[in-house]
C-alpha cells in the first residue's frame, strides 16, 4: 500500500473532488503507478485532516473516472489507464531490495562513461553554440550519411537519401502513422504487442488487430488470413526480440510479408530497436530490405547508445517522405542537434560498436542466469533478447502474481499491458533483464521469484461473493 498523501491545500472546489483530481494528476505524471494500493480511508482521511466519507466519495469519484478500481476487502488499486505511457525510465532499482524487472531498458553499459569523455570535446568545440540552434540542412545531411552507414550495419538499406532523422523510434511510430492511416484503418500486429503502439493507435483512433503468436512471433497462418479478411492498411511488426515476447521472426516468415505487401499493397512499419542484439552470423534480412518499396523501417540509439538521446530515424519509401517529413517536423520540429552530434560521433569513433558488443555479452550472459533461476518454468525470449515472457505456472494470474511480486519488492509487467482491446490476458509476464544494475542483483531478484513461483499464492482468497 502507499502512503500517498496528495496536497489539496491549493485545490478549490469540495474536497472529494479536489482529492479525486489529485488522484488522476498522480496517476498522469505516474507519482502512482497502476497496480499501486491506495491507502485506506481511514488512514487518508487523517492524513488530510478530512472525514472518511470524503475519502469514500472522493475513491467513488475516482473510480467512475475510470482511474482505480476498489475490490471488496482488498483495497483501492490504480488502474492501467489508457493515455498513460508506462514511464520507461522510472528505474527503482537504485532501491537495494527492489528488483526491476518491469523496466524495459538495456542494462547501464559504456554511455555514461563515454560521456564523460566526448562532452568535454563537444564544449572545446568553436562553434559549440550552433548545437543549440536549430539544426541546419548541411548538419542535417552530415547526420543522415552517418546514420545511413549505421542503418547498413543491421542490414537495413544504406540510404541517406531516404532516410529521416527524428526523436526515436516512438516519433517514427507517430509519423509512420500519421502518414499511412486515418481513424478507423486497421493496421495488423502481434497478439502481444508493444504498449506505445497500443497508445499511440487508440489515440489516433486506428484499429489494431493482433493476430496468433507462436514460439517464433506471429504466424505466417494468421497473417495471409488476416491480409485477406480485415483490408489491412499497414502490418505493424518488431521483428527481432519482440516486445514483449523476445521472439525472432523467422526468415519465411518475414519473405511471406514481403510478399503479401507487395501483392496486396499493404505497407510495413518495421520496427527494429532490438535489431542490434543479434550477431552478426545470426542477423537476419530485415523487412526494408526484402521489401523496400512497401516498408518504414524504424530504429533509434535508444537501446543500443541510452534512450535518452532521443534520437531515431526511419528509412522509407520515397513517396511517402514528404509526409514522414512532415509528421516528425509537425511532431518535434526538429532532432535535437546536442544529442545527435553526440550519437553521430559516437558512430563515428567506435564508441556504438563497443556499446552494441557490450549489450550483445550482457544480454546473453543475463538471459543465462534467469534461465538457470527459472528452470522447469515456461520462459521465451531468444538468445540474444534482454527480455523474457514468462508464462506463469498454475494456479497464478498475471494480475495477482504481479501484485505479489510488487509487495516482495519484485517489479514486473502483466501480460496485461500487451494485449489488445479487452481480450483476456494470458496468465504471463514481462521480465525486462536490463533494469538491474548489476548481474549479482539480476540474479538475486530471479531467484526469488522462482521461489515465489514455486510458493504459489498465499492467501489471496477473494471476500467477493
Ligand atoms: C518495440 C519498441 N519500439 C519502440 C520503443 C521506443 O523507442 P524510442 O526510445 O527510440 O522511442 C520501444 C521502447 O521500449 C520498444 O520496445
Amino acid at each position: 500500500m502507499t502512503t500517498w498523501t496528495p496536497d489539496i491545500s491549493s485545490r478549490s472546489g469540495p474536497r472529494y473532488i479536489a482529492i479525486a483530481e489529485a488522484i488522476a494528476e498522480a496517476v498522469t505524471t505516474g507519482e502512482l503507478a497502476p497496480g499501486d494500493r491506495l491507502p485506506t480511508h481511514r488512514d487518508l482521511a487523517d492524513r488530510l485532516g478530512v472525514t472518511v466519507g470524503t475519502i469514500t466519495r472522493a475513491y467513488a469519484e475516482a473510480i467512475r473516472r475510470d482511474l482505480v478500481s476498489g475490490e471488496v476487502g482488498r483495497g483501492t488499486f490504480v488502474k492501467p489507464s489508457l493515455m498513460t505511457f508506462t514511464p520507461l525510465s522510472t528505474r527503482h532499482d537504485s532501491e537495494p531490495d527492489v528488483f526491476d524487472f518491469a523496466v524495459n531498458l538495456p542494462a547501464e553499459g559504456i554511455a555514461t562513461e563515454r560521456l564523460r569523455d566526448t562532452l568535454p570535446v563537444l564544449t572545446a568545440h568553436p562553434h559549440l553554440g550552433t548545437l543549440l540552434g536549430y539544426p541546419s540542412d548541411t548538419d542535417l545531411d552530415r547526420a543522415k550519411r552517418i546514420l545511413a552507414s549505421w542503418a547498413e550495419t543491421q542490414g537495413a538499406p544504406n540510404a541517406p537519401d531516404r532516410l529521416i532523422i527524428n526523436n526515436g523510434a516512438q516519433n517514427g511510430m507517430l509519423a509512420a502513422l500519421l502518414t499511412l492511416c486515418r481513424a478507423g484503418d486497421t493496421v495488423l500486429c502481434d497478439e502481444f504487442t508493444y504498449p506505445g503502439m497500443k497508445n499511440l493507435a487508440r489515440l489516433l483512433g486506428v484499429r489494431l488487430q493482433g493476430l496468433a503468436m507462436d514460439d517464433h512471433g506471429m504466424t505466417a497462418e494468421a497473417l495471409e488470413h488476416a491480409v485477406l479478411h480485415h483490408a489491412p492498411r499497414a502490418v505493424y511488426i518488431v521483428p527481432n526480440y519482440q516486445n514483449p515476447t523476445g521472439t525472432v521472426w523467422p526468415r519465411d516468415r518475414r519473405e511471406t510479408l514481403a510478399r503479401l505487401a507487395n501483392r496486396h499493397g499493404i505497407w510495413i512499419i518495421e520496427d527494429d530497436v532490438y535489431g542490434f542484439l543479434a550477431e552478426d552470423f545470426e542477423r537476419l534480412p530485415p523487412l526494408a530490405a526484402l521489401a523496400p518499396e512497401r516498408t518504414i523501417y524504424l530504429n533509434s540509439a535508444a537501446k543500443c547508445m541510452a534512450p535518452g538521446l532521443r534520437v531515431g530515424y526511419m528509412i522509407g519509401p520515397v513517396e511517402l517522405l514528404p509526409a514522414l517529413s512532415a509528421g516528425v517536423r509537425l511532431s518535434t520540429m526538429t532532432p535535437a542537434p546536442l544529442t545527435l552530434e553526440v550519437a553521430t560521433r559516437w558512430i563515428e569513433d567506435g564508441t556504438a560498436v563497443d556499446s552494441c558488443r557490450w549489450h550483445r555479452a550482457e544480454a546473453r550472459a543475463r538471459r543465462n542466469l534467469a534461465l538457470k533461476a527459472l528452470d522447469g518454468f515456461a520462459v521465451a525470449g531468444d538468445t540474444g533478447t534482454y527480455h523474457l515472457w514468462l508464462t506463469l505456472p498454475e494456479p497464478w494470474r498475471s494480475d495477482e502474481f504481479t501484485r505479489a511480486a510488487r509487495n516482495r519488492g519484485i517489479i514486473v509487467s502483466a501480460a496485461d499491458h500487451f494485449v489488445l482491446g479487452r481480450r483476456a490476458a494470458p496468465p504471463a509476464v514481462r521480465l525486462g533483464l536490463g533494469g538491474g544494475k548489476s548481474r549479482a542483483k539480476v540474479e538475486d531478484g530471479l531467484n526469488r521469484l522462482a521461489e515465489m513461483l514455486r510458493g504459489g499464492p498465499i492467501g489471496s482468497f477473494s471476500s467477493i461473493f
